[in-house]
């Protein structure tokens, strides 16, 4: 049996310093440190030290617990626990100086991957706007005290949003994509961070979010904000949300989005 106490108060407090040290190291000026899998894929210098400092805070606080980041890797624990964290989600708005980025820290227990896990506790916090939304599985979602719920889309439309892969060579396909969609919406945007996109969602701010070519440390605290505000996520038809789609709505929206881009 895990134990799942005082995982959010840990994830909330780490996520805190961890946005701050990112903000002040955007602040003094942004390195591009390499470029990943495409052109567009990059990393910072930034990106790297705030993994490295939440990877370090973990390991202090509870050195039994596994680890799965974006930038430095994966490690297997031995407590059931193990977080899965972007650090800075969002790097090219953070390296253009657009302030829609965050961290994104969840703690999940199964097998570190997201067809098998169960998510127990999500933050995704946004340094510069000072937002901070959090949920703990069968606790709600919240951005600070109040507790969040997903739409109940509009007849005149939903409000959505998506990203592109870095990968140029899925871009025809994403394009057809938005254009299955696009009946289904009001309006669509493309923000940049796929854990904001998520927490949107859970805040009614967005009425649905899908996006294909998602990594673990993307989605796993924005999925938990969800599923807590009564949303739904899914992913490919009977599939569990991961690289080959994501969409996250509430229950009637998510379902007539998967029959769009799967029709
Ligand atoms: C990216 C962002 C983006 C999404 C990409 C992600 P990163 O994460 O969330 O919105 O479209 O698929 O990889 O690289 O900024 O951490």
């Amino acid at each position: 049996m895990v134990d799942a106490d005082g995982l959010l108060p840990l994830a909330t407090e780490i996520a805190r310093e961890a946005g701050a040290l990112a903000r002040r190291r955007r602040e003094e000026g942004v390195r591009i440190a390499a470029t990943k899998s495409a052109l567009a894929d990059i990393v910072t210098d930034a990106d790297r030290e705030v993994e490295q400092l939440i990877r370090a805070r973990l390991a202090q606080a509870r050195p039994g617990d596994g680890f799965l980041g974006e930038e430095s890797g994966a490690e297997r624990g031995t407590s059931g626990v193990t977080w899965v964290v972007d650090p800075i989600d969002g790097t090219v708005n953070y390296a253009y100086g657009i302030p829609h980025y965050a961290v994104s820290i969840a703690a999940v227990t199964g097998e570190p991957t997201p067809e098998a896990w169960t998510a127990e506790a999500g933050v995704v916090y946004t340094p510069v706007v000072g937002e901070l939304f959090h949920a703990t599985r069968g606790g709600g979602a919240w951005l600070g005290s109040q507790r969040l719920a997903v739409s109940t889309a509009a007849d005149a439309g939903a409000l959505l949003a998506t990203g592109f892969g870095y990968d140029p060579a899925t871009h025809a396909g994403d394009l057809e994509r938005v254009r299955r969609v696009m009946p289904l919406a009001r309006d669509l945007r493309r923000a940049g961070a796929a854990s904001l996109d998520l927490a949107y969602v859970a805040a009614a701010r967005l009425d649905g979010y899908f996006e294909r070519g998602l990594w673990p440390w993307d989605h796993a605290a924005g999925a938990l904000l969800v599923t807590e505000a009564g949303g739904v996520v899914t992913g490919a038809p009977d599939g569990r949300p991961g690289r080959e789609m994501t969409i996250a709505a509430g229950a009637d929206l998510a379902a007539r989005l998967s029959s769009a881009i799967y029709r």
